[in-house]
């Protein structure tokens, strides 16, 4: 009997758990991260809206989105074209664009914001969403940077607030960091993980920490390894040759910072080091200073310690 009532009651919180799964979803930028996170979002069969400022950046937004997923048809269905046209159309037509970011979140369950770096930006846009937003409308940022907390403040819905943070490039990426801030109730925090599974990540827990796990210990390693060179202890290439085979890592440190960009390497170092002065981990480096004051980004430019400019 007991075994019964045990089984039925874990049937029913399944089956209304799964009622009440997050199934649309509002992604505010259609950026980078943004078009990543809607198209893992329809490929996981979520009705989607995303937000950007014009119709032009949300249709070039679309393009990358179908590009991409062409590319996953070239793999996957080599055998069948009728297949991969019939996907493609599918995931496409799970995912519709605005403008204006309140009508675009009147029916959602879920706000997903990957708008630019700034938290006035970030605070401005959350404070008006609150008000057009329904009640139970979870919101979220995916933020590298800045803290969760700081802006959630903007809301009257802090319980329903927390973190997604997700990693370039977002289809190719399992990780997720679902971060909590002090108010985020455990539905809401159970709500994020449970659809950050459904989205076939793998969802690892986090306190709104700066830069929560990966970045917190990435970045001071990586500019732990710029003071290396600027104290002539070993060049740049002999670092990353180093950390690929003698750590077992896929990129050196200097390779990574090219490709995350030193702008922003060094935009989530500064911004730090403003907020927690007294952490010696979070100090600027003079070598990446120097480096984007030159105007070597990394890859996107370029130029950063390595060379892209084809010859
Ligand atoms: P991005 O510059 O590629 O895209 C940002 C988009 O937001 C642009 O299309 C812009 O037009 C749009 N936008 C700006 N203000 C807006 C507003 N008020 N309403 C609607 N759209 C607006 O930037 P990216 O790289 O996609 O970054 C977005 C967020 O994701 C940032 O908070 C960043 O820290 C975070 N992030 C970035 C990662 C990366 O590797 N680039 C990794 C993980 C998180």
């Amino acid at each position: 009997m007991a075994q019964i009532f045990r089984s039925t009651v874990r049937s029913f919180a399944t089956s209304s758990s799964r009622q009440n799964a997050i199934k649309t979803v509002t992604v505010i930028g259609g950026g980078l991260m943004g078009s990543g996170i809607a198209q893992v979002a329809a490929t996981t069969g979520h009705q989607v809206v995303m937000v950007d400022q014009t119709d032009d950046i949300l249709g070039k937004s679309k393009a990358s989105i179908q590009k991409s997923l062409q590319r996953v048809v070239k793999k996957k269905f080599a055998e069948d074209p009728k297949g991969g046209e019939q996907f493609v159309s599918d995931i496409l037509g799970r995912i519709t664009t605005q403008t204006d970011s309140n009508a675009a979140v009147a029916n959602s369950d879920l706000v997903i914001e990957a708008i630019v770096e700034n938290i006035d930006v970030k605070k401005k846009l959350f404070s008006s969403l609150d008000k057009a937003a329904p009640q139970h409308t979870i919101f979220t940022s995916n933020t590298s940077s800045l803290p969760i907390g700081d802006i959630a403040v903007s809301t009257q819905r802090q319980d329903r607030f927390g973190g997604l943070h997700f990693f370039n490039p977002v289809p190719m990426m399992k990780l997720l960091e679902v971060v909590r801030i002090p108010a985020t109730s455990d539905e809401t925090f159970n709500k994020l993980s449970d659809f950050g599974k459904a989205m076939k990540k793998t969802t690892v827990d986090c306190k709104d920490t700066p830069g929560f796990i990966v970045n917190r210990l990435l970045v001071p390693y990586t500019i732990e390894a710029m003071r290396m060179v600027e104290r002539g202890d070993a060049s740049f290439k002999d670092v990353d040759t180093a950390m690929k085979l003698g750590a077992g890592y896929p990129m050196g440190p200097f390779e990574l910072s090219d490709y995350v960009g030193l702008d922003t390497m060094k935009f989530i170092l500064d911004g730090w080091a403003e907020k927690y002065p007294e952490n010696p981990l979070f100090q600027p480096s003079a070598l990446l200073n120097k480096y984007v004051a030159e105007g070597k980004l990394g890859a996107k430019s370029g130029e950063g310690f390595y060379n892209y400019k084809k010859k």
